[in-house]
């Protein structure tokens, strides 16, 4: 990766994943907005020039389904959350330079124009495919209308997403089994002609950025497979009435484009359904909106041009991010001359390393420099669920009057920013009370109270800190600027606690307290080596906790406001004087820790209960006498029984198979051998009680590979529920089953 690093002289635009305005926001959804606020904050504090934008992702199925639900019309239901994002998201110090929406008017028209110049540029072509359509309700059913079974990983899948599985983008027509949500039946396909980006086109170009691509490890190894592999067509196109129409007045026929050779070949190439693309545009495109995911990474773009408008361009040019050259180089690939770094959850990586970079490169754009996706929030190991009331919400948490910067501790610095977190309040509590409470806030509060009772606040004639810390707080500094290198909002945090460690270890060694009599010059300096380490802890915590280090920094007395102070700030002297230090953190007791515990358990067994039922209704209507499948017509012959090699095995081990819902992996001793062999049973059966058990191997099935784990058998089971065989007496793992 060649990238310099930062800061650089170009403008850094730091976006977050556009939230979908359908519902309330909880936790899972913050690790994306307050990794992306304390990264922005982080690189601001090393003196890039940053923007720091998102908006409210208006359209697609997300918000027409829900909309639907409610008996709304998407428009006013979708305006209707995405003002109540704006009001939550400073409610957690969460602060966007500028916090747009897809359906606004910047939006719209930098999609079109967006779109238009793919357009042009040959990027675009019509196909007829079966679309997913359902009679009874007579309509379309894109996306989240349909939901089915994933053909790569064979889980539960919705129309455009395997959510519970693979995290792959399903095309039209990829679901299997597909059903309605709208009635239940079965979808029907009927023949459509819908708009494709030729990404395939743009492999050779998305294999060299995903080289350069930098940020989490998580987003260049995904989407190697996809990029490396046989890379689909996007289809942008979908039949529904809400979201930005496709630009019809585009440029389609020949003769209006300028003459690029290449382009009119892809485009000839590409006519195979004999009519001409014009024909089709106008008979085919007045219900035709873009797919969600065209518009929806588009307002990254048009949120920075709507900050750039109200701020005009000498504070911040959106133009020279998304399109200038670098102000060392020319903008091709990585000398592009603006720092983009995408902040998402690891769901969504996909889109953002493939189309989207596809996009941008056709369409003339500067590529992503780094992509952070962040490892999902789970409850009790199982994914959020909106609909289930399966999660912790961002307002539930407001609501029990905590300091927004617990929080952001905690979700900050929980784990690495890829590593999948489980929410629990204890953690909650252990890092508050430990490192906040424990660390930096005792740290802050004893070296400013006794620096406030003996001298008024730092020390008067005493000419600096002494080498000692000043080394200490450069090396502090020193391991931000890695950390923002790192791409690790851990780290970040990570770099103002060991400081604080540092100090208290510093105090305790000196011990000033009995230096004030004997050796007054010496406990002066050590105070005023303290308030310097407060100061600087003030600095390099804001990124992530903003609210608690102004608040110390007006304690300190110190100018202007410590959002603005770069790194710089943290080895100048302190003011001088200063009043009564508060406590920067409180505790959490333990009662609050069960009462908060007592509830979500009562949530997350609802939440069980519901999805128990429901499992069991889908399996009763699968189940229903007439639904049996029929008997087979042939018979096999002994012989062919007999080539099964069915053997009795005992699990040694079971574990869920991290990231996929269903599957867990066993091992089990067959006699002969131990193998692992995975099953979809993880939701079905406590894992740890299958520890001990006999059951039945077909072992001599091929190899296969599960969500990239080898499977060596497979275990029988009967039914929906998985029910698993086992043997009546105490036969030994090994014996044959006949
Ligand atoms: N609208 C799309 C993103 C479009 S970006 C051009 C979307 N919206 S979302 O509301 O479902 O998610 C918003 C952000 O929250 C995304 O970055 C997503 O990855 C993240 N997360 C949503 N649920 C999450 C967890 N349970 N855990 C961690 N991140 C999660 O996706
Ligand atoms: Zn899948």
């Amino acid at each position: 990766m060649s990238h310099e690093d930062f800061p650089t002289e170009n403008h850094a635009v730091v976006t977050c994943g556009l939230p979908y305005a359908n519902g309330d926001l909880h936790v899972g959804h913050l690790r994306t907005y307050v990794g992306g606020d304390v990264f922005a904050r982080a690189l601001r504090k090393l003196g890039q020039r940053t923007a720091f934008v998102s908006g409210s992702d208006m359209h697609g199925t997300p918000v027409a389904v829900n909309a639907e639900k409610e008996g709304t019309d998407p428009e006013t239901f979708a305006l209707r959350w995405h003002e109540t994002y704006e009001e939550t998201f400073p409610r957690f110090s969460v602060e966007f330079d500028n916090y747009g929406h897809t359906h606004d008017e910047t939006n719209t028209e930098l999609t079109r124009e967006i779109v238009r110049t793919l357009d042009e540029e040959g990027y675009v072509y019509e196909k007829e495919i079966m679309v997913a359509y359902d009679a009874e309700a007579d309509q379309y059913l894109p996306d989240r209308y349909v939901e089915g079974t994933c053909p790569y990983c064979g889980a539960k899948a919705r129309g455009d997403e395997c959510d519970e599985g693979c995290q792959r983008h399903l095309e039209p027509g990829e679901v299997e089994d597909p059903v309605s949500i709208v009635t239940g039946n079965p979808a029907e396909y009927r023949e459509r002609t819908h708009k494709f980006f030729r990404v395939s086109e743009l492999q050779g170009y998305l294999q060299g950025f995903i080289d350069r691509l930098e940020g989490t490890a998580n987003a260049r190894n995904q989407p190697r497979e996809w990029i490396e592999g046989e890379l689909q067509d996007w289809c942008i196109t979908r039949d529904m009435e809400w979201g930005i129409d496709y630009p019809g007045d585009g440029v389609a026929p020949e003769e209006q484009r300028n003459g690029d050779g290449d382009s009119a070949e892809r485009r000839s190439a590409d006519n195979s359904s004999g009519r001409s693309p014009r024909e089709e545009t106008v008979d085919g495109e007045d219900d035709l909106v873009l797919y969600v995911w065209v518009d929806a990474p588009i307002e990254y773009v048009s949120s920075t041009k709507q900050y750039t408008e109200r701020v005009g361009a000498d504070v911040y040019d959106w133009e020279a991010a998304w399109k200038g050259e670098s102000a060392s180089g020319s903008a091709d690939g990585p000398e592009s001359g603006g720092e983009i770094v995408h902040v998402i959850g690891r769901d969504i990586i996909q889109h953002h390393t493939v189309f989207w970079p596809a996009m941008l490169r056709a369409a003339g754009y500067n590529e992503p420099r780094a992509v952070m996706a962040s490892g999902f929030v789970t409850l009790g190991g199982k994914g959020f669920s909106t609909s289930r009331d399966r999660a912790v919400w961002a307002d539930e948490y407001l609501d029990e009057g905590f300091d927004p910067d617990l929080l952001r501790y905690y979700i900050a610095t929980n784990g690495g920013f890829q590593q999948d977190v489980d929410f629990s309040w204890e953690k909650f509590q252990e890092r508050v009370n430990g490192e906040l409470v424990g660390t930096v806030g005792n740290f802050v509060y004893r070296s400013l109270l006794f620096a406030h009772r003996n001298y008024g606040g730092a020390p008067a004639d005493v000419a600096g800190v002494s080498d000692e810390v000043r080394e200490r707080v450069e090396g502090a500094i020193a391991d931000f600027g890695e950390a923002v290198n790192d791409y690790s909002v851990r780290k970040v945090g990570e770099a103002a606690v060991r400081l604080a460690q540092f100090g208290n270890e510093y105090i305790q060694r000196n011990e000033p307290w009995k230096l004030t009599d004997d050796e007054p010059e010496r406990a002066a300096q050590v105070i005023y080596d303290c308030v310097g380490i407060a100061k600087a802890i003030a600095v390099l915590f804001e990124p992530v906790a903003p609210g608690t280090c102004e608040r110390l920094w007006e304690g300190l007395n110190e100018d202007g406001s410590v959002h603005e102070a770069g790194l710089g700030a943290a080895l100048e002297p302190p003011v001088g004087s200063f009043g009564e230090p508060t406590e920067p953190f409180e505790k959490i007791p333990d009662e609050r820790v069960d009462a908060l515990n007592e509830k979500l358990e009562a949530r997350v067994a609802a939440a069980t209960a519901d999805e128990e039922a429901e499992e069991r209704e889908e399996a009763d209507a699968s189940a229903d006498d007439g639904d049996f499948e029929p008997l087979a017509e042939s018979r096999i012959s002994f012989d062919e029984f007999q080539a099964l090699d069915l053997r009795v095995g005992e699990v040694l081990a079971a574990e869920g198979i991290e990231g996929a819902d269903k599957l867990a992996k066993l091992t089990v001793d067959i006699g002969v051998e131990e193998r692992q062999i995975v099953a979809g049973i993880k939701q079905l059966h406590d894992l740890d009680d299958l520890v001990g058990e006999r059951v039945v191997v077909v072992a001599n099935l091929e190899k296969a590979e599960l969500f990239g784990v080898e499977s060596n058998g497979m275990l029988l089971a009967a039914g929906e529920q998985a029910d698993i065989l086992t043997t009546h007496g105490d036969a030994t793992p090994g014996t044959k089953v006949r």
